[in-house]
């Protein structure tokens, strides 16, 4: 086990913050994962699993250990038949790189995904979902490390909790993800049901590819490239509102907009409109900024430390609860032990 000391995680966090760890080993075996967290567990310091590092902030230097999980490999077609088939992928294998392959053998599901930064093991964990799709409908189980009893579990996709951007492995570090087991379809069956791709398709004749383009289109024009502007997407969750909660806001706001929920009684209501709506769209605290495309999403724009962020953040979540009495959540992960 190769263990770095005084860490710079700057390429290691899409929003591109210069912060330290303390130590940092980079895993790509299970036996590696247990040496690392038995090293913590020695040492008596706390841990942090890392991906892509593209749904995290670090508030401030990291004192205990970073796990960097590495694991390549891809086994396609355990248990596959005429409709479907299963694929065993590393967590660290890179998300778009495997959506690209999946639409390369033919196999379909993932392609309104595309374009989602950040490794296959951050999927589950915070159950990605963009134009129509969650990821877990895809996924049939997930292997992880369990932490606290030392065991490794293949855990159904129903043991998982998965719900609106959380999963079991969200908010915990119990269950340490190591491999997902994904269902894909071998015939394509279309995901139109969000309003932009409707718009768009309607009433044509369209292939997995075009709906693959039109998602990767969509999200470039309006979402900023972590690889030019430091980001991590959507910095808040879009809240989920009472429907009498609505009727008030709406007598108020007529022209807010909201989404239906399975719960008939809740509709989601899009925080990127709330804050749009406030005026926050390009505001900035030193370099942390507001994107001027997308209110949702706050950018890196040079050198802002992760405290500038969180305290954007943290201005912007106050002034939705004094205007609209809505608490947003972080759905970005955040790191400031
Ligand atoms: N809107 C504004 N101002 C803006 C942007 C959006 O008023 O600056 C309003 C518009 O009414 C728009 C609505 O908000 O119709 C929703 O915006 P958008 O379609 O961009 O979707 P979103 O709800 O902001 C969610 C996900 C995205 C995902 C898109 C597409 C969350 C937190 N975010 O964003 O996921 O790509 O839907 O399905 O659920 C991410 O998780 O990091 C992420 C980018």
């Amino acid at each position: 086990m190769n263990i770095q000391q005084n860490k710079d995680l700057t390429d290691f966090n899409t929003f591109r913050v210069k912060v330290t760890a303390d130590y940092f080993v980079e895993v790509t075996t299970e036996e590696e994962l247990e040496d690392a967290l038995d090293f913590s567990f020695t040492k008596n310091i706390p841990y942090q699993i890392l991906g892509g590092g593209s749904n995290i902030l670090f508030v401030k230097d990291f004192q205990g250990v970073i796990i960097h999980i590495n694991n390549k490999g891809i086994l396609w077609g355990e248990h596959a038949d005429d409709e479907r088939i299963k694929v065993n992928v590393a967590a660290g294998e890179d998300w778009h790189n495997f959506v690209i392959l999946c639409l390369s053998k033919n196999l379909y599901g993932l392609e309104n995904l595309a374009l989602i930064p950040g490794t296959v093991g951050g999927a589950p964990i915070q159950n990605i979902g963009a134009y129509g799709v969650e990821v877990k409908d895809l996924i049939e189980s997930v292997r992880v490390f369990d932490v606290l009893e030392k065991t490794w579990l293949k855990l159904l996709s129903q043991e998982c909790a998965f719900n609106y951007r959380s999963s079991l492995f969200r908010g915990s570090n119990r269950y340490v993800v190591f491999s997902v087991l994904f269902e894909l379809g071998r015939k394509w069956e279309p995901k139109l049901s969000h309003k932009e791709l409707s718009d768009k398709f309607r009433c044509k004749k369209i292939e997995p590819l075009d709906v693959f383009e039109e998602v990767c289109r969509i999200r470039t024009a309006k979402l900023p490239d972590p690889t030019v502007d430091g980001n991590a997407g959507s910095f808040f969750k879009n809240p989920f509102v009472p429907v009498s909660e609505l009727n008030r806001l709406s007598s108020e706001f007529p022209e807010i907009p909201f989404y239906n929920t399975n719960d008939p009684n809740t509709v989601k209501i899009p925080a990127a409109w709330l804050l749009d709506n406030l005026g926050w769209k390009g505001k900035n605290l030193g370099s942390a900024v507001v994107s001027s495309n997308h209110a949702l999403v706050i950018v890196n724009q040079g050198n802002a430390s992760g405290e500038q962020i969180y305290d954007l953040a943290r201005e912007m979540s106050l002034s939705v609860f004094d205007k609209y009495g809505i608490t947003l959540a972080p759905e970005v992960k955040i790191i400031d032990s």
